[in-house]
């Protein structure tokens, strides 16, 4: 009893002056581990007569509680030492400026096309891609323009070497309407899509560049006729302008893969040196600008696309995405749109953070 009345004692002075954890945890080993003089002395009480154990137990328990104790105790100054130690060393200057924020902004082009998804989801249209890349009878013969047709002259198109799948060479797409034949053969009839993307072009000045965007709208039904076109692009342009007095003018034309084919004028009037689009192009100070290019799909293509143009019908159309930001948002350089420059890009660019909603504003200038 006076051996264990030592021990405990020089235990509780080693614990109390031990330097570090390190040395703490030797000590708790040294008494409490497995092989420690505490557990030697726990391990004895089971060969006692159950007398002697009521006698000496208490006094063992009680030496192995302190000793515990004792080392938590120390255990929780030591570290609150430490933490007191790398407070002291560890510094947070609050003079130092602030890191720079980021400065991305998204691209017109990119904005536009959100615009365009917002307003024609709206009215049931979802939006479909394709490839850039693409094959000679999705981007020419499947609407209605054979190897030997006049039309393919006026895409000056970049053909790449190789041959194509379905014939012909590979080219870097001259417009999105292939993403019209791809999207009737992949999900049939009815329809309505819009496909902006990238399009190319060998063609290059101040309102040409070799790439460029477009956005082709289809809807395939039963029973649609050319009101339907003229209501759609209304709606999408008093929309997208944020304008009710938008006025459009049907002009014939002639494209292969529409029949009959239409040139939409938008009228205009000159403000302050910018076009603004709005009213009749009759009207006086007004005229009228070339818009776009439409009509009702030619009933060959509906065959190209595996459809039977006796049940379906539809109309098409094609817009220059670049032309509309332009319009929109007043820029008069296409090139500026794709020379990368953070200064056109901070005063041309929209936050991204707001993404265009109707209930927003589409037209909203961030
Ligand atoms: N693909 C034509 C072009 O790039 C534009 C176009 C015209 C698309 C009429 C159409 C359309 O869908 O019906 O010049």
């Amino acid at each position: 009893m006076t051996d264990m009345q030592s021990n405990k004692e020089a235990a509780l002075a080693a614990i109390a002056a031990a330097s570090d954890l390190d040395v703490l945890e030797a000590r708790r080993v040294e008494a409490l581990g497995k092989k420690g003089w505490v557990s030697a002395l726990l391990k004895t009480l089971g060969q006692m007569s159950p007398e002697e154990r009521n006698e000496k137990a208490p006094a063992i328990q009680a030496t192995r509680g302190e000793i515990a104790d004792a080392i938590a105790a120390r255990k929780a100054e030591l570290e609150a030492a430490e933490l007191e130690a790398r407070l002291a060393t560890e510094t947070l200057d609050l003079t130092l400026p602030a890191p720079e924020t980021p400065r991305g902004s998204v691209h017109p082009v990119s904005q536009v096309m959100d615009e365009l998804a917002e307003i024609f989801a709206d009215m049931g249209f979802s939006v479909a891609t394709g490839p850039e890349v693409e094959d000679d009878w999705y981007n020419f013969t499947a609407l209605n323009m054979p190897e030997s047709h006049p039309a393919r002259a006026m895409h000056d198109t970049f053909y790449f070497p190789d041959t194509a799948p379905k014939g012909g060479k590979m080219l870097l797409r001259t417009h999105t309407s292939p993403v019209q034949i791809r999207t009737m053969m992949a999900e049939g009839a009815p329809l309505r899509i819009i496909a902006p993307g990238r399009v190319y072009r060998s063609d290059s000045d101040a309102t040409h560049t070799p790439m460029f965007h477009q956005v082709e709208g289809l809807v395939i039904d039963k029973g649609i006729h050319l009101g339907h076109l003229k209501w759609t692009l209304e709606t999408f342009l008093k929309a997208f302008f944020e304008k009710d007095d938008i006025v459009l003018r049907l002009r014939p034309s002639y494209f292969p893969f529409t029949e009959p084919s239409v040139e939409v004028d938008v009228g205009f009037e000159i403000v302050d040196g910018k076009r603004v689009l709005g009213g009749s192009g009759d009207a006086p100070g007004h005229a009228w600008m070339e818009l776009l290019g439409s009509g009702m799909v030619n009933r060959r293509v509906i065959e190209f696309a595996g459809l039977d143009p006796d049940e379906w019908q539809g109309f098409a159309w094609g817009l220059g995405v670049d032309r509309l930001a332009m319009l929109k948002y007043g820029m008069d350089d296409l090139r500026a749109f794709f020379d990368g420059d953070a200064r056109w890009l901070a005063h041309y660019g929209f936050s991204g953070h707001e993404q265009p909603t109707l209930s927003g504003g589409v037209g909203a200038r961030s």
